[in-house]
């Protein structure tokens, strides 16, 4: 996807109300490509701060991860395509038919109401996940094997892509041989930043040398003393990965 490093950067707005995501969302309007509203701020400001957001410009990705019968998940996709979001996801595991189901409601509601149609993103094994925690919920697989077989689901079933770690996205290019299905991945760290919780990181620039269309980066940016400098530096490093011979 021909895409700017500006427009591959998408800030996780992981903050607990709209006035502190006003905030983030005015000093980085001009840097961000979309910002990620997630559980945490959907649920604590409600719907009103995506059309907030989409009004004044910033395009959304809606990360509220999806996963019930396919008539409702169905059903909530429409709704977000309602809210203008430029992304938004399900669980894979949540199976064929609810996806496809997804697929066909966001087509509908876009293609009838005459709104843009957002991509409907694949979630497929959550990084926080491992072999331990897949066995306790009834996975025998081990987690590559199962993030290998929900990409190609969510790939057969019609989705433009998956949210995924830096660590799979080899994995999922050569099980998915789309060159279109999007990839997109946190876990990002500037060499410079603390890691948090997360424990496997790649720059921003080495996630898009192996592949990734997106990253997806919060607290290096949203803690960061100057927010804007520091995406700044982050797309500075992604324009790296950009000129680097392929
Ligand atoms: O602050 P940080 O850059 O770690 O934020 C990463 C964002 O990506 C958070 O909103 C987190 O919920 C989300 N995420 C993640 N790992 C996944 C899926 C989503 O870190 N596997």
């Amino acid at each position: 996807m021909n895409l700017t490093p500006r427009e591959r950067l998408i800030v996780a707005l992981d903050v607990d109300s709209a006035q502190k995501a006003r905030a983030l969302v005015n000093d980085l309007n001009q840097l961000a490509g979309m910002f990620k509203v997630g559980s945490y701020l959907f649920t604590a400001a409600g719907p009103d701060v995506v059309r907030e957001i989409v009004s004044s410009g910033g395009q959304v990705f809606l990360d509220l991860k999806f996963h019930d019968i396919p008539n409702t998940v169905a059903s909530a996709a429409a709704a977000a395509t309602r809210l203008g979001v430029r992304m938004l996801n399900v669980h894979a595991a949540g199976g064929a038919e609810m996806m496809r189901r997804t697929v066909d409601a966001v087509f509908e509601v876009a293609e009838k109401e005459r709104i843009q149609r957002p991509w409907v993103i694949a979630v497929t094994v959550l990084t926080s996940a491992d072999a331990v925690t897949l066995k306790e919920v009834g996975v025998l697989n081990p987690p590559e094997a199962q993030v290998t077989a929900l990409a190609k689901l969510a790939a057969a079933s019609g989705m433009d892509g998956v949210v995924a770690s830096p660590r799979e996205v080899a994995l999922i290019r050569s099980s998915v041989k789309m060159p279109e299905f999007l990839v997109i991945t946190p876990g990002i760290r500037p060499s410079d930043s603390p890691l948090g919780d997360q424990k496997r990181v790649m720059t921003p620039a080495e996630a898009l040398k192996i592949g990734a269309d997106f990253i997806v980066v919060g607290r290096p940016i949203t803690e960061a003393p100057n927010p804007a400098e520091a995406a700044r530096l982050i797309i500075a490093d992604m324009e790296k990965a950009a000129q680097a011979p392929a």
